[in-house]
């Protein structure tokens, strides 16, 4: 039975991969400890917990592993949540890994002919080269088309970066309409690539996290360094043009205290935050909205990161 589905007094026996465990004390420490789960699904993620023979049961499987499960759906703080009473590790050799992680609804093929299309439409011809290159590099393509925009917030599934990619260009578009004082091909570019550090800040092949390098350095540097090995490659890329591309890179973010090293200084890199905003906060109130599980309720439970209910009418 897939999350999605689950409904509480359900009792379930069904494989869910395994995102978080902690083996927590109870209140009372002399009753020992308990285990805390996450569990995943490719339709969404819920909690789950393990009260009798916690210690003994962990023993048998790690985060990533694919469990069976025999237990119950509750529901606990509006949110529904499975008391585990007993459950198998499933060989790797079992089942793939990749039916549990949340992938776009959209056709991920349609997707990746609308971003070649528009990267058909750049005439300059220094970002027409660079995009040339790019389309050669086979693993830095197989990873774009595949990685997550984010590991919660907002396209957080697999083709989430393209899906979120394309959203961001389409508004660069339009606001290039309005205001055709922008560089349109170099303000599309950015839009193109402004997060293509993301498919190394995460690891999205069994579970969506953060890499190692993710945590350490940040989308936008890893983003920048992409583009610095990529064009380091065609000669007599105008500097001025580099510099206005790397600039869109590292001010995506629009504020310092949200990880810019650097404020957007042209009309270019401010437009490029704004559509980037645009497209993450709306796909995040979306996200929350889509995967509140309480029908009764007119709201969504209070989110801490938009610090407000969302009305889902
Ligand atoms: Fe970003
Ligand atoms: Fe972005």
């Amino acid at each position: 039975m897939q999350i999605i589905d689950l409904k509480p007094g359900l009792e379930i026996n069904a494989a869910y991969l395994v995102v978080h465990k902690r083996l927590q004390p109870f209140k009372d420490p002399s009753k020992g400890r308990y285990l805390a789960l996450q569990l995943a699904d490719s339709t969404g993620k819920i909690e789950a917990r393990i009260w009798d023979k916690a210690e003994e049961l962990a023993e048998i499987f790690a985060i990533e592993d694919i469990i069976q499960i025999v237990g119950k759906v509750e529901e606990f703080n509006n949110q529904h949540q499975i008391v585990i009473m007993s459950l198998k590790l499933i060989p790797e050799h079992e089942i793939d890994p990749a039916n549990f992680i949340p992938i776009s609804h959209k056709d991920i093929d349609k997707l990746k002919e609308q971003f070649k299309s528009k990267i058909e439409t750049i005439k300059e011809p220094n970002l027409k080269e660079l995009f040339n290159q790019l389309l050669k590099n086979q693993d830095i393509m197989d990873n774009f088309y595949k990685a997550p925009a984010a590991k919660l917030v907002h396209h957080s599934y697999l083709g989430g970066l393209l899906e979120h990619t394309l959203e961001v260009a389409e508004i660069c578009e339009n606001l290039v309409n309005l205001y055709p004082e922008l560089q349109r091909d170099l303000l599309i570019t950015g839009a193109l690539l402004h997060d293509i550090g993301k498919i190394e800040e995460f690891k999205y092949k069994r579970v969506i996290d953060y890499s190692n390098q993710g945590r350490l350095l940040g989308h936008t540097v890893i983003g920048f360094r992409i583009i610095e090995n990529i064009t380091k490659n065609i000669a007599h890329v105008p500097a001025d043009l580099l510099v206005g591309l790397e600039h869109l890179i590292l001010s995506h973010h629009g504020e310092l205290e949200y990880g810019a090293p650097i404020l957007p200084q042209t009309l270019e890199a401010i437009a490029l935050n704004q559509a980037d905003l645009l497209s993450s906060k709306l796909k995040q109130a979306q996200q929350i909205i889509q995967n509140d599980t309480d029908p009764e309720n007119q709201w969504t439970n209070y989110d801490r990161l938009l610090g407000r209910f969302l009305f889902k009418g």
